[in-house]
């Protein structure tokens, strides 16, 4: 299912399995995005593009709860978030709200008061990204933190490669720019934070990749990488460059490459922090 509005093309939708398939991905990332943000207890957080809202969570858990504000334009997400959020009995621990990641719904009051502005595989899916970063610096007090975590989607690699899995993958990008997103975000978040006037402060990758002597872990990485071809089928057919026969056929070989025991899985999340002027 395709976004409606023209700012904003989520492609891969809000169905139970995708939701299920994002959730799972959580649980690979979280534990390192976390360790990466380095957040204080009191700080005050906002995260923008919160999903299903386990990231915020996790934020809230060393911040306070009631210390993190996420913001969702989904009601469907923002109705799981809610849900996850009360079968872990942490209803409460993060305001979700429901707005637009670049007309932020915040209080008169509270802009320019947050310690740290984040946002994690959101840029790719929007086609004005500096409108984004620019509301998400404008939220920050003077000296607080903007911290971008989006996808360069050229960091994926699979050895040994799947027969056609490198043309399937490039089909996969054009889906992105066709609707004018942007599926290298990731190259530009350091140009982003110094475009809306924040000082650029730090550039890493939070490496996502595994072997076959690592078997949960790959098994959840192609699972996630399956899930999000199966789901965007559709649209990569209608880039009009690979058949219904090559699609399935390749996402078998990657079926298949997943119960090798050499099968080795390269991808990175681009990650750049940077800090308001100031303070
Ligand atoms: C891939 S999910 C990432 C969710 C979360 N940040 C994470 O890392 O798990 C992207 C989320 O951004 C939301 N989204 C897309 N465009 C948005 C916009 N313009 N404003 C607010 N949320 C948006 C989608 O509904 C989706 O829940």
């Amino acid at each position: 299912m395709s976004d409606p509005t023209p700012a904003s093309h989520y492609l891969h939708g809000t169905d139970p399995d995708e939701q299920d398939r994002l959730s799972r991905l959580n649980g690979v990332l979280n534990e390192q995005c976390l360790r990466e943000l380095g957040l204080a207890a009191g700080q005050r957080v906002l995260d923008v593009g919160s999903g299903l809202g386990q990231l915020s969570r996790g934020m809230a858990r060393l911040v306070g709860p009631g210390r993190v504000v996420g913001v969702e334009r989904s009601d469907a997400q923002l109705d799981q978030a809610r849900r996850l959020a009360a079968d872990d009995h942490e209803a409460g621990a993060v305001d979700f709200r429901r707005g637009d990641a670049a007309r932020l719904p915040l209080r008169d009051d509270e802009w320019g008061t947050f310690d740290l502005a984040h946002a994690r595989f959101i840029l790719e899916h929007v086609t004005d990204p500096a409108a984004v970063v620019d509301a998400m610096v404008r939220a920050v007090r003077p000296g607080g933190r903007i911290v971008l975590a989006d996808d360069g989607h050229d960091t994926l690699r699979l050895w040994p490669e799947p027969a056609g899995f490198g043309r399937l993958w490039r089909c996969y990008q054009r889906t992105y720019d066709r609707v004018g997103n942007d599926p290298l975000v990731g190259h530009r978040l350091v140009s982003l934070l110094h475009q809306a006037g924040a000082t650029p402060v730090r550039n890493t990758w939070v490496f996502f990749g595994g072997c076959a002597g690592q078997p949960e872990l790959l098994h959840a990485l192609a699972d996630n990488l399956v899930r999000i071809l199966h789901g965007v089928r559709g649209p990569i057919l209608d880039v009009g460059e690979i058949d219904p026969a090559f699609f399935d056929g390749c996402l078998a070989a990657v079926r298949e490459w997943q119960t090798r025991p050499d099968a080795t899985i390269w991808y990175a999340v681009s990650w750049a922090e940077g800090r308001r002027p100031g303070g």
